[in-house]
């Protein structure tokens, strides 16, 4: 396939535990050629016996669809048996599509980077979250306990406890009315419980309100979309970023200079979520007049903007068609992955959740009838019978 042997493209950065894979200029004509290839950096890999954080160039590598079968499959068998987390760069436009696409049926990740720095870096990242998180105990991140709450006769909420580990993706799944908004609402700030607790990073965060809850780190997208209509895409997100600023547009007047780098610097990390989401040729549309999924993904770059440590999205693919769905799920991982974002996402459908949860609670009439991995509960008798509407 090219004249440097496999082995030469295979690199180990021992100290900072990454694999290095160059696929450049390579092309994988089918299956046997991608065998041949991953035959070899299992092999190396086994020998090391540790995992490793894999760094993969796509310069000039081109994947023949009768490939792409075995390539997303031996991918994925290599994250799952020695791999701590992937960065790719150099990915053309086809392939970038495919890696995509596959990344969802495979279940890995797309973590795609414009360098081999920028990939680096996301790395680097990756492994000091992964150091501190294994470091904080559930416990000390986002606690749920004994949340009861009642709206006149209503019971919304009965005794709802769970943790949140931190860096998850934690979705909280149910039918019509199960209360999983109200538990978002609560966590937000936006309801107070009747009684229960929440507890953030250690400290009982309860009482907050909604803006408080914004400061500390929640940001969150609604059921039904709350996005500026009249005004750009690049200002909806801009409003989400004000709440960082120390500025705002009045004390602009009286500190001009101070202020004016800080709009520089929220600018610049408002136009890396833009194309973060791939969201470039809209940045000046009004968001009135996008379709469905473009508002929704803009809203998910305005709660971005906001540089939450945890982002709660409540049914963020309601309404979207299969395609919209999949590019959602994808933006959900990917923002986990590089940002570190903890998630916690509620999701009517039970199938698109379960491809990319760490971990599921499910509420039915207000009650929790079940928690565990997407395995777990997707075949839980109880979960079933609800979800058929018997119980
Ligand atoms: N502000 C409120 N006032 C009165 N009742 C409320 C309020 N908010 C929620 N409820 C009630 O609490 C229960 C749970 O509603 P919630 O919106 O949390 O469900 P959900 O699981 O998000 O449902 P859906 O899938 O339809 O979005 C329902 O019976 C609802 O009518
Ligand atoms: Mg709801």
């Amino acid at each position: 396939m090219s004249e440097r042997s496999t082995a030469e493209r295979i690199t180990f950065h021992e100290g900072r535990e990454i694999l290095e894979v160059d696929f450049s200029g390579l092309a994988f004509r089918g299956g046997a050629d991608v065998d041949a290839f991953y035959d070899e950096i299992e092999a190396r890999l086994g020998e090391t016996g540790s995992r490793w954080y894999f760094l993969v160039n796509y310069e000039h590598c081109e994947i023949a669809p009768e490939a792409w079968a075995t390539f997303a499959e031996r991918g994925k068998r290599a994250n799952i048996t020695h791999g701590l987390g992937t960065a790719r760069f150099g990915v053309n436009v086809e392939v970038r599509e495919s890696i995509r696409s596959h990344a969802r049926s495979a279940q890995f990740r797309a973590n795609l980077f414009e360098s081999r720095d920028a990939a680096i870096l996301a790395l680097a990242d990756m492994r000091k979250r992964h150091q501190t998180a294994g470091a904080a105990s559930a416990e000390s991140f986002l606690k749920v306990e004994d949340v009861l709450l009642r709206f006149g006769g209503v019971t919304a909420l009965e005794n709802v406890g769970f943790s949140v580990h931190p860096g998850e993706v934690f979705s909280i799944i149910g039918p019509n009315g199960a209360g999983k908004t109200s538990m978002l609402n609560v966590v937000s700030g936006f309801y107070r419980p009747t009684s229960g607790r929440i507890l953030f990073e250690g400290q009982d965060r309860t009482h907050l309100k909604t803006f408080e809850a914004a400061r500390l780190g929640f940001a969150r997208t609604f059921q039904n979309i709350a996005l500026f209509r009249g005004m750009s895409t690049l200002d909806n997100i801009m409003a989400g970023r004000l709440l960082k600023m120390k500025y705002n547009f009045l004390t602009d007047a009286l500190y001009l200079g101070p202020a004016q780098k800080e709009e520089i610097r929220h600018r610049e990390f408002v136009e890396r979520i833009i194309d973060f989401l791939e969201i470039q040729a809209i940045r000046r549309t009004p968001v009135g007049r996008l379709p469905y999924g473009l508002q929704k993904r803009v809203e998910l770059a305005r709660a971005l903007a906001m540089e939450p440590k945890v982002l709660l999205l409540d049914e963020p693919m309601a309404g979207m068609n299969l395609e919209e769905k999949e590019d959602m799920a994808r933006f959900v991982l990917d923002v986990n992955d590089q940002f570190g974002t903890t998630v916690v996402l509620i999701e009517h459908d039970m199938s698109v959740v379960m491809d990319i949860s760490n971990h599921v609670v499910v509420l039915d009439h207000g009650v929790k009838i079940a928690e565990g991995t997407p395995d777990e509960v997707r075949n839980d008798p109880v979960v079933i019978r609800a979800y058929l509407g018997e119980g």
